[in-house]
């Protein structure tokens, strides 16, 4: 099929290369011309471990192209994927500008009845809102049907989750619509969802809300386990293995970041106020993870008395690994609540350091690696999970460092190991090793 995506992020162009991979004929579009021009050259703009190799077998194939012409990409769409960001306004609701600017643009262009699908997170009702922006504004003979298409792929595995995704919803208005955009991903031979546009749309930010649910209520018994002498990572394994609450997403740890779990919270939460509903147990998923982004720095506090002056080192600024993302990130927090207490702060990431310089410039020092990070710091925060630095010997952490400390957020190494090495340390949930 000849496909459009519009909007070339994570989203878009995993999905734009993926369908391209399976057969389709596909255009991705962005209006920012730096992005296609480095995309027509097949360079990905985004970090995403395989995504570079695959845009290229797939602009090599002739499959998949780039454009930043909206004559050339709409007018011989036969289906249109709007994959645009919605991110969180002020107020916590989604901004929807992209959306409804992306939905004029194709307006002016589509000549022909057309199906247009919209895979950005979105609130319920928005395709309703979205298909009326773009029938109002062609000729009354052609047709357009909505239909939703959420994605859940995760960044740092999108090409992964887009070919062994657990299912696909598709929510449509008419039976055939939803049809042919089933046949679309058919040789992915997965699960597929039909249900009604509304559902579809919903379905979405429920499922983020309850992964972001079960970070928040693992990292609240994690606080508990604490208090009362227990090991939340013994606690989590045993939980984990009742099938009914299942093994994922109950890592302990600093709370959740990245462009999706905070924004779609708020906005869902957002939602239920306009209709007059109180979520409160999404309300407290919001409250615990923004108070669990602060933890490690209230345990160095606690330790320290005063940071003034101290030499800190920062591992891992990313909100996960195997991404660039720094939206939302503890480290940001971290960073900035380092130094207004006066410490001094190194960091080291394998990937993200040109955009946190971007944001705190010479008010910190970069490291080349972890271990040049360490040398003489006298408390090292380990933010992010990287393997580059979950492998970091211990020996040499206590070699480098000062003294060694550590306020590990991720629970990298075991309580055993770090006392055989004497390295004092703090984690997540157990107990501090002196
Ligand atoms: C998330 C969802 O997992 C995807 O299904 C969804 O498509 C995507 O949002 C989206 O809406 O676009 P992503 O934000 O890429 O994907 O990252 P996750 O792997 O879900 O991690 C989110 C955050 O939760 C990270 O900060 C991570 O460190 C944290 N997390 C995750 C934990 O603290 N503990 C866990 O057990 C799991």
């Amino acid at each position: 099929m000849k496909i459009t995506i519009t909007g070339t992020g994570y989203v878009g162009l995993v999905t734009g290369t993926c369908l391209a991979e399976i057969g389709h004929q596909i255009t991705c579009f962005d209006i920012d011309k730096e992005k296609i021009s480095l995309l027509n050259e097949g360079i990905s703009p985004i970090y995403e471990p395989g995504l570079g190799e695959l845009i290229q077998r797939n602009i090599d194939s002739g499959r998949l192209t780039f454009s930043s012409n909206p004559v050339e990409a709409y007018s011989n769409a036969e289906c249109i994927f709007i994959a645009v960001g919605t991110p969180a306004n002020e107020d916590g609701s989604a901004n929807l500008s992209f959306l409804e600017a992306a939905a004029i643009q194709i307006a002016e262009q589509i000549k022909k009845d057309i199906i247009v699908v919209i895979k950005s997170t979105v609130p319920v009702g928005t395709n309703e809102r979205i298909g009326s922006i773009i029938q109002e504004r062609v000729p009354p003979n052609i047709k357009i049907e909505m239909v939703s298409n959420p994605e859940f792929l995760r960044e740092g595995t999108a090409i992964h989750d887009t070919f062994h995704g657990d299912r696909i919803v598709i929510g449509a208005n008419t039976e055939e619509a939803g049809k042919q955009i089933g046949n679309i991903y058919e040789p992915l031979h997965l699960p597929i969802v039909h249900t009604d546009i509304r559902s579809a749309e919903m379905i979405k930010y429920a499922s983020n809300s309850f992964l972001a649910l079960k970070i928040s209520f693992i990292n609240e018994i994690a606080n508990l386990c604490e208090k009362i002498g227990a090991d939340i990572d013994q606690v989590s394994a045993g939980v984990g293995l009742d099938n009914r609450i299942g093994k994922k997403f109950l890592n302990a740890g600093i709370g959740f970041g990245g462009s999706c779990f905070p924004k779609d919270i708020h906005a869902l939460n957002y939602l239920a106020k306009e209709f007059d509903y109180d979520f409160k147990i999404l309300q407290s998923v919001i409250d615990v993870n923004y108070r669990q982004k602060d933890l490690l720095f209230y345990k160095a506090k606690e330790h320290f008395g005063s940071l003034a002056g101290k030499r800190t080192t920062i591992l891992g600024l990313t909100f996960k690994p195997n991404t660039d993302d720094i939206r939302e990130a503890a480290s940001l927090r971290i960073i900035q609540d380092l130094l207004l207490e006066g410490a001094v702060v190194t960091v080291f990431d394998p990937v993200a350091m040109p955009k946190v310089e971007k944001l705190f410039g010479d008010k910190i020092s970069f490291a080349v690696s972890s271990e040049q990070a360490l040398v003489d710091a006298e408390a090292a925060f380990i933010l992010t999970e990287w393997d580059e630095i979950k492998s970091i010997k211990l020996k040499e952490i206590k070699d480098k460092m000062t003294e060694p400390i550590i306020f590990d957020g991720r629970n990298c190494f075991s309580l055993e190991e770090t006392k055989k090495y004497g390295i004092r340390y703090y984690s997540i949930g157990r107990p501090v090793v002196q």
